[in-house]
């Protein structure tokens, strides 16, 4: 069993082993890791595999979830599909919502390549529906009890819901309890399993069960379809909605963009300086385990905040200058600006009335060393931080070398269990296998 897991652990991590290299993956020092949840499918797949993304519709063109016409009757079928899909990491922060799930200013983040779920969901009639849901194989009551509140709320958009059973059982490519936050990857690939569902059976109700039914990577190309999952995917976990693309994505409506929308997100492919297409990510594990104030809370928190008027018109100044830098490349400017959105978000929280402060006395550490390194380097190594104590460390692939010669001598020591992720600017979700 022991041999198993190491070779588990080797194959995930070659290359790693050269300290100048972060090739995808957690690092060799992270052995005490739980990889149980870990999907091995999802080492080294080719990126060819992968899809390329559509093109965000007008407005005119876009379809929400509530323009949609009921199934007259719904048809009788029983398969299966399954969605993988990346986690993401926000430059420019939300931080406040309104109503359902609605951003109080608009966000930039990019998708990770390496922190992914993979959801499979199979669905066969039941009258009055019902759900079961498993994380690497093991029942989770208190995911259980969340996955079915959100699939209760969507049923309005959603009625064969009702009239179907889900069995859906997921697993993440990243340590679970690590401080990665998995509702993002998690939402959105349940939300494209659900909208992959529901056009098969619209097509089959619509034109019968001779149907052919378009190859489930055909979606990837369906604005339609990616913004109805990014639009479900928010209901589920708000940063969710920018998981159902890949590259960088904007979520939250801003005159820079006329095509961005509170209700879904939007993917950004052109004017992407070509340093920005796989710029790296390498996520330092100063903290697992559960944070002392979810997201839930620390929203609403935003709505006595005394600053909470200016930081929101402050990220909306900041959307223009974010997408100015990611055209013209200028990795000074984004340092700045990063930086600033990462400690400006847990600023807020400090002055938030009960405050909260997610940081931990190693994220001030390694954030101090990245600065000495930067001084004494002139290297374009900046971070960012979730809402956690883990640190993102943001730098150009051809600086990899080294950055890693930075995280093995002076960061790693800050990380627990001396454990960190390799990761990168990814291509977005895709399906895992047909539908059957
Ligand atoms: O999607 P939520 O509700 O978990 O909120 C995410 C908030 C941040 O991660 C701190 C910022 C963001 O834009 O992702």
């Amino acid at each position: 069993m022991k041999s198993e897991k190491k070779k588990e652990i080797d194959g995930l991590t070659d290359g790693v082993s050269d300290s100048t290299k972060c090739a995808a993956g957690l690092s060799p020092q992270s052995q005490g890791l739980p990889l149980s949840d870990r999907f091995p499918q999802s080492q080294g797949l080719p990126l060819s595999d992968r899809f390329p993304q559509s093109q965000s519709l007008p407005l005119s063109q876009s379809l929400p979830l509530s323009d949609r016409l009921p199934l007259k009757e719904t048809p009788a079928l029983e398969g299966s599909v399954a969605w993988e899909a990346p986690s993401n990491i926000a430059l420019i922060k939300y931080w406040g919502k309104y109503g359902q799930q609605m951003p109080a200013n608009p966000s930039i983040s990019f998708s990770l390549k390496a922190c992914v779920s993979q959801t499979k969901v199979h669905f066969k009639p039941q009258s009055g529906g019902g759900v079961r849901f498993s994380l690497s194989g093991q029942q989770n009551p208190d995911f259980q009890t969340r996955i079915e509140k959100f699939l209760n709320s969507v049923e309005l958009h959603y009625p064969w819901l009702r009239e179907y059973a889900l069995d859906i059982a997921s697993t993440n490519s990243f340590p679970h309890s690590s401080g990665i936050a998995s509702s993002a990857s998690g939402f959105a690939a349940l939300a494209l399993c659900v909208e992959q569902i529901d056009q098969h059976l619209r097509l089959t109700a619509e034109q019968g069960s001779a149907v052919h039914h378009p190859e489930p990577s055909a979606h990837l190309a369906d604005a339609h379809f990616l913004n109805r999952a990014s639009q479900l995917a928010r209901l589920g976990s708000g940063s969710a909605c920018r998981s159902v693309y890949g590259g960088w994505v904007q979520w939250g409506m801003h005159p820079a963009t006329p095509e961005s929308r509170n209700e879904y997100a939007i993917a950004h492919q052109s004017a992407i300086h070509p340093v920005f297409t796989d710029y790296r990510d390498t996520i330092l594990l100063i903290h697992k385990g559960v944070k002392q104030t979810g997201s839930t809370a620390g929203h609403k928190l935003m709505e006595g905040n005394p600053y909470a008027d200016a930081r929101y018109r402050q990220a909306n100044e900041r959307i223009p200058r974010l997408l100015s830098i990611l055209a013209s490349g200028d990795l000074t400017e984004f340092g700045l600006l990063v930086e600033s959105e990462a400690l400006t978000l847990h600023a807020l929280m400090m002055a938030s009335e009960p405050s909260f402060m997610l940081m931990m006395p190693n994220t001030l550490a390694a954030i101090r060393e990245i600065q000495a390194f930067r001084k004494q380097n002139g290297l374009p190594v900046h971070y960012t931080l979730d809402a956690g104590a883990n640190l993102h460390l943001l730098y150009p692939a051809q600086h990899e070398t080294e950055v890693m010669l930075l995280i093995n001598n002076s960061l790693m020591q800050y990380c627990e269990n001396q454990a960190y992720i390799c990761d990168s600017v990814g291509t977005g979700p895709r399906p895992i296998n047909p539908l059957v």
